[in-house]
């Protein structure tokens, strides 16, 4: 069997099939997923947040990504691995994208780049696009730029914003994106874009209507620590924080009580 391919999910839009996006750091995690059957997975940038302790995505590196890339790769045989263009790694333009796309097509084997920005990053899609990279663009909430945000604030609101928005869409499809992912969108305007768009939308944070659904997998699965104040846009789907913790305790109370290991652990 072979890897999903952008035509497949090209497919999907013109079939009407919704489908699952999930994040991955890891090859044991990302084996999980491919295993359930997530057919696209994103070796984000939020491993800043994840995996890696940052308090945001912008100090994640080109290194830190294309290891972790090249480790979901190595641990799925059938998704779509779509590597994050971290935060100063396409902003000068459209050659720097394209010698770090090329990095993690070549050394992670990557099938895919995504990087953010609408109107302001086609010329950077349209290089990688016409040099056989595909690429998903994201729009709406773009995390690398918090700084100029100044928050998790839903974008698109407002009549100016919502037009802007519409043309951020159309800029990346018309520079050849695959896919755009719409975050923290109100849901009547993503599904204004998802109509107008021929290539698929994504949402997280963005309604009902969108032809594709991603979230962080720590986030959907109950292993991030919210401190009880999960965002509104989340469903999680375990609880896998308080799982791990009863089980590490579980454990540790074995060992310091004597009943871990016994007979049948042992080697003679
Ligand atoms: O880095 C990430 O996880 C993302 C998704 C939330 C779209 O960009
Ligand atoms: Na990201």
């Amino acid at each position: 069997s072979r890897r999903i391919t952008v035509r497949d999910i090209a497919r999907a839009k013109e079939r009407g099939e919704k489908w699952p996006m999930l994040t991955a750091y890891d090859s044991m995690t990302a084996s999980v997923f491919d295993e359930a059957g997530i057919p696209v997975m994103l070796v984000g940038d939020s491993m800043g947040n994840v995996h890696l302790g940052y308090e945001s995505t912008v100090p994640v590196t080109m290194d830190e990504i294309t290891m972790l890339s090249a480790a979901v790769v190595r641990g799925t045989k059938r998704a779509l691995i779509v590597g994050d263009l971290p935060f100063g790694s396409y902003q000068e333009g459209p050659v720097q994208a394209l010698r770090n796309a090329t990095r993690l097509v070549k050394d992670a084997g990557v099938g895919a780049v995504k990087l953010e920005g609408g109107e302001r990053s086609a010329h950077q899609v349209e290089l990688l696009v016409q040099s056989g990279i595909p690429v998903m663009a994201h729009i709406g909430y773009t995390p690398q730029s918090v700084q100029a945000f100044g928050g998790h604030i839903v974008q698109g609101r407002g009549e100016e914003a919502a037009q802007q928005l519409l043309r951020d869409a159309k800029a990346v499809q018309d520079a050849g994106a695959f896919a755009v992912v719409l975050e923290l969108v109100p849901a009547e305007l993503a599904a204004e874009v998802t109509r107008s768009l021929h290539v698929p939308t994504i949402g997280i944070g963005a309604g009902p209507d969108c032809d594709a659904q991603v979230l962080v997998w720590t986030d959907m699965a109950g292993m991030t620590d919210w401190g009880g104040r999960p965002p509104k846009f989340l469903k999680q789907y375990a609880n896998l924080r308080q799982t791990l913790g009863d089980a590490a305790k579980a454990f540790a109370s074995d060992v310091v009580g004597g009943a871990y290991p016994t007979e049948e652990h042992s080697f003679h």
